[in-house]
């Protein structure tokens, strides 16, 4: 496994990415910074964060297995991965938040970048961004943000946090290759933040509706039983869930 350390960098995901294009990669090349200056979020969000505090990772996956159909299942299992690491550092009431924020008390530690990348003309490869608030404490601006840190009251060491997560990762995609495909999606349910519970979303549009989460598919859409008792699925462009 190669972990490449820098100082500081844009994006590790888009370093990652340059990478790959440039060699083919094994799996686990890993880089990492705990001062990434131009992070790239979600939906086309920037992911700032304090120099020196948090840990940004990208770590490069073949995964030439798995279907377009079922790509969320690669989301599943990096989500559980931050939340099996962060539960053995003692972190208490870690939640899923669709698709695949982590929340600590209700309020985000953790978020998760998934870029497809083909390698060679021929395999297909995910590079999977995590960032991690660690050490930082101020969150300006951004009231639902928390930090290991902030939870806990001490600070955290970044390679024990890479080395957990990465093993846990390890863990996760041995048990997706050997079909334990139920095992990831029930646990991933499991920890669904506000599964069951009445919810606020908003749509594509800005519009505010209410509904229960009731499960996510396999290709990652969110099934919300409405308030005229129908189900229905909300892929990850159409929908943000408030709260
Ligand atoms: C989000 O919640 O919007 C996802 C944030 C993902 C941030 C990580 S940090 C490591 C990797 N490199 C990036 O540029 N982004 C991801």
């Amino acid at each position: 496994m190669l972990i490449i350390k820098l100082d500081a960098i844009p994006s590790t995901n888009s370093y990652l990415r340059m990478l790959s294009s440039e060699k083919r990669l094994k799996d686990y090349t890993v880089v990492q910074t705990t001062n990434q200056t131009e992070g790239r979020g979600q939906r086309g969000t920037s992911w700032y964060s304090e120099p020196g505090k948090n840990l940004a990772l990208s770590v490069f996956k073949d995964v030439s297995g798995i279907s377009l159909k079922q790509s969320f299942l690669i989301s599943i299992v990096t989500s559980l991965a931050v939340l099996r690491c962060l539960k053995t550092f003692g972190i208490p009431k870690l939640k899923i938040k669709w698709p695949n924020d982590i929340l600590a008390e209700n309020k985000k530690i953790c978020g998760i970048l998934i870029e497809n990348v083909i390698q060679q003309h021929q395999y297909k490869g995910s590079i999977i961004g995590i960032g991690l608030n660690v050490n930082q404490i101020t969150f300006n601006n951004l009231p639902q943000a928390s930090s290991l840190k902030s939870i806990t009251g001490r600070n955290f060491n970044f390679d024990e946090l890479t080395n957990g997560i990465l093993k846990e990762l390890k863990k996760g995609f041995k048990n997706l290759e050997k079909g334990k495909i139920d095992d990831l999606k029930l646990d991933y349910e499991e920890h669904l933040f506000r599964i069951n519970k009445p919810s606020t979303f908003k749509d594509a549009e800005g519009n505010m509706f209410s509904g229960y989460i009731k499960n996510v598919s396999d290709s990652g859409a969110l099934q919300v039983l409405l308030e005229d008792g129908i189900v229905r699925a909300f892929d990850l462009k159409a929908l943000t869930l408030m709260y």
